[in-house]
């Protein structure tokens, strides 16, 4: 395996991802976000096969997307060859498209599409796609039978829920999900400037044994100092954080120098991937100097306990932020 960075020896870590049983890699390459592993920034085909290439080359063995990314065809293509049995594949389907929810028609030819995009007899993990709270009893009473007729089918293992984080950035629906017992893995927002699945989420996630995808840990928010002094801004403004905060002294004490990148980025990354209640990060990226970037931060130790006490002193009271 090719390897770039024989001066951070430690290994990517792994994790079970939760009554799933299955191992996954701590940094999970996601195929969402804003990037869409470049088809949002003007990479080729090529291109973007390349960077999940270089992904599985440097250790990752989780790949997440879903059909409105536009990328499952994108990873098909480079994961053919592969071992599948090495790989662990999660994808989405939409339960609204707009303001319209979908039909059990629509639900089921959507999962048949990404399969045959995937190129694969199974989907390790097929999740509803960005739910709102409003949906969540139409999706269980409608669109859940189709899940399970798959499932039994032997066409997808898991069963998976994402958020809309962005417009439910206290987990309103996650709460009531975890009400039921249908849920094998949830996908949560969790970075630097909203640790509230900390306190709601993750101790019953913890109790049950689901597993946990992180999303949102740079997004925009933490993706340069000056990106952060920007979402530090607001904060003030909006009265979460005190109009005298200093955000250089502070950007100063939580970053420790790295070797390349935006030392922000490496704390978001890694302050996630320390949070004990989750078991694989997604990383969004179109960029293969990023992606080396932030397998290079996944590969470094935890970050020190001070550092920690830190972010959760500053910023753990914060819960009306995304990161977008
Ligand atoms: N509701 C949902 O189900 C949902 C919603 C959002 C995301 N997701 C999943 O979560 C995955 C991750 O998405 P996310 O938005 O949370 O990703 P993220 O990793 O928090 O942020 C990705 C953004 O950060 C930039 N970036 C990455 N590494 C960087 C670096 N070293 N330096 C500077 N910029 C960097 C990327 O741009 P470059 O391309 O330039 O690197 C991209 O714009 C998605 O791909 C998707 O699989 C799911």
């Amino acid at each position: 395996m090719p390897d770039n960075f024989s001066d951070t020896p430690a290994a990517l870590h792994y994790n079970l991802l939760g009554r799933t049983g299955l191992s996954v890699s701590a940094f999970g390459l996601g195929g969402g976000g804003k990037s869409c592993l470049g088809r949002k920034t003007g990479l080729s085909e090529a291109q973007s096969i390349r960077v999940v290439k270089r992904a599985l080359e440097l250790g990752v063995n989780f790949i997440d997307t879903g059909a409105r990314n536009g990328t499952e065809g994108i990873i098909g293509s480079a994961i053919r060859g592969e071992d599948r049995q090495r790989l662990v594949l999660s994808s989405k389907a939409n339960v609204s498209i707009g303001e319209t929810l979908v039909t059990a028609r629509q639900f089921a030819a959507s999962i048949d599409n990404s399969l045959q995009a995937l190129g694969t007899s199974y989907i390790d993990i097929m999740q509803f796609h960005g739910v709102l709270p409003e949906e969540y009893d139409y999706m269980l009473a409608e669109l859940m039978p189709v899940m399970l007729q798959f499932q039994q089918a032997g066409k997808i293992r898991f069963i998976g829920l994402s958020e809309h984080f962005d417009r439910d950035r206290e987990h309103a629906m996650l709460q009531r999900a975890l009400q039921d017992d249908y849920w094998d893995v949830l996908m949560v927002g969790y970075n630097l400037l909203n640790q509230t699945a900390g306190r709601s989420i993750f101790p019953l996630t913890r109790e049950r044994n689901i597993g946990v995808l992180g999303m949102f840990a740079v997004r925009r928010a933490f993706t340069t100092a000056d990106a952060f002094r920007h979402a530090i801004a607001e904060r003030i403004a909006s009265g979460d954080l005190p109009k005298d905060f200093d955000v250089d002294t502070l950007l100063g004490q939580l970053s420790e120098p790295s070797r390349s990148g935006s030392a922000v980025t490496d704390t978001a990354y890694r302050f996630c991937r320390d949070e004990q209640g989750i078991d694989s990060v997604l990383v969004g990226t179109g960029d293969i100097g990023h992606l080396e970037q932030n397998i290079a931060s996944f590969r470094r130790p935890p970050l020190p306990a001070q550092t920690l006490r830190l972010i959760e002193q500053s910023f753990g009271h914060i819960a009306d932020f995304s990161g977008n």
